[in-house]
């Protein structure tokens, strides 16, 4: 009796806290054209570059998945010489897609000023090009508030060349099914990587004298031309050799030909504990597409919750000034002293689609 009392009190207490925060729509009335407008400065860029939904995966990936914060949009402050920020903690981890977020917050400050936050535009926009790249749509909801840390201190930044055990084991602490770890890191579709990041790869793999066995040799040889052999350049290349540009299947399809970029892709197509998910996503598009949606979807409810220290931005670049702090429009949030600094770890550099 007692026991199924105060379960009964948990459930009431803490899930209508934990959901009053986000949902769809949250700018209906508030701001009735956010989403419109967000989607047309996505849409403009992506028509004049089509790596940007690669950039904007790894912005959303950076800014969620982050140790004791989550999607604050910590990620957008810039360092100054007296408060150094997380873009400093990660100088090769090269996020790109900034000024999106910059022209769609000044667009809407003219509509709906004080309103709409960074971290939503973040989500949305990560959204959106993810629909313009071919991928799923999915609903983002929204009614995040942007964070008042960014902290490069505690930094956490496993290679990607991280066991396949210790990248479930990460997503599992986030609440995350192997199925869906597998799924998130399919975002290297329309990915890319500094050739630094596997170069070790390309020959002389571990001290054997050869490319890694586990990569197509006559890929390697392709690898090998783009990346060339002067140490002062990094070249970039794609993670998914098939189709770079098309959100699809085709990453998972190509590890299977041994045609994985990054020791982890690779690795995810021949782990006893992911290879299954690879071949069933490499052969069936429509669920890794329904897969992927929902892996976005939790991420981007990551750290939104009991995190509640926040602010809508005037500047998605810059903390409002005390004086300026506007209210925090029907969140129904506190404001509270936020002692946790954010942990940049995973998957900064697993998502290395970054320029
Ligand atoms: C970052 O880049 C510098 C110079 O390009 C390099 O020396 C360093 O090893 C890189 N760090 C990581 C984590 O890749
Ligand atoms: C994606 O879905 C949302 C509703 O969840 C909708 O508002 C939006 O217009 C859709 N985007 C596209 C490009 O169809
Ligand atoms: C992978 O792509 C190749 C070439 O497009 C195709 O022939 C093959 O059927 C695909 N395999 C899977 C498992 O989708």
């Amino acid at each position: 009796m007692r026991t199924k009392f105060s379960f009964l009190l948990i459930f009431f207490f803490i899930v209508p806290l934990a959901l009053a925060e986000l949902k769809p729509g949250f700018y209906s009335t508030s701001c009735s054209k956010a989403e419109s407008i967000v989607f047309n400065v996505v849409q403009r860029r992506f028509s004049t570059d089509k790596t940007i939904p690669g950039g904007l995966l790894r912005m959303f990936f950076h800014d969620c998945f982050a140790g004791s914060a989550g999607c604050d949009a910590a990620i957008l402050i810039d360092s100054t010489d007296a408060n150094p920020s997380e873009k400093d903690a990660s100088p090769n981890l090269t996020v790109r897609g900034y000024e999106i977020i910059d022209e769609a917050k000044q667009e809407l400050e003219k509509v709906c000023p004080s309103t709409v936050s960074c971290a939503d535009i973040i989500a949305l926009a990560t959204r959106d090009a993810v629909v313009l790249a071919g991928g799923p749509n999915f609903t983002v909801s929204t009614g995040r508030l942007d964070g008042l840390r960014s902290n490069p201190e505690v930094v956490d930044l496993p290679g990607p060349t991280v066991p396949v055990s210790e990248v479930l084991q990460r997503f599992a602490n986030k609440g995350f099914t192997p199925k869906e770890a597998v799924a998130l890191l399919g975002a290297h579709t329309v990915g890319f990587s500094r050739c630094s990041f596997f170069q070790e790869r390309l020959s002389n793999f571990r001290a054997t004298g050869v490319a890694d066995n586990d990569m197509d040799q006559s890929f390697a040889e392709d690898l090998s031309r783009t990346c060339g052999s002067s140490s002062s350049e990094d070249p970039t290349t794609f993670l998914d050799h098939g189709t770079p540009n098309a959100f699809d299947n085709q990453y998972y399809n190509q590890t299977m030909f041994k045609r994985g970029v990054l020791k982890i892709d690779q690795a995810l197509a021949t782990d006893t504990s992911t290879a299954g998910f690879v071949s069933h996503f490499a052969s069936d598009q429509a669920d890794f597409q329904v897969t992927f949606s929902n892996g976005m979807v939790k991420l981007g409810g990551l750290g939104v919750l009991d995190n509640s220290a926040g602010e809508v931005r005037q500047n998605c670049r810059a903390f409002n000034r005390p004086s300026t702090q506007p209210p925090n429009k029907g969140r129904g949030q506190k404001p509270k002293d936020n002692k946790g600094r954010k942990q940049l770890s995973f998957p900064f550099n697993m998502f290395q689609n970054g320029n």
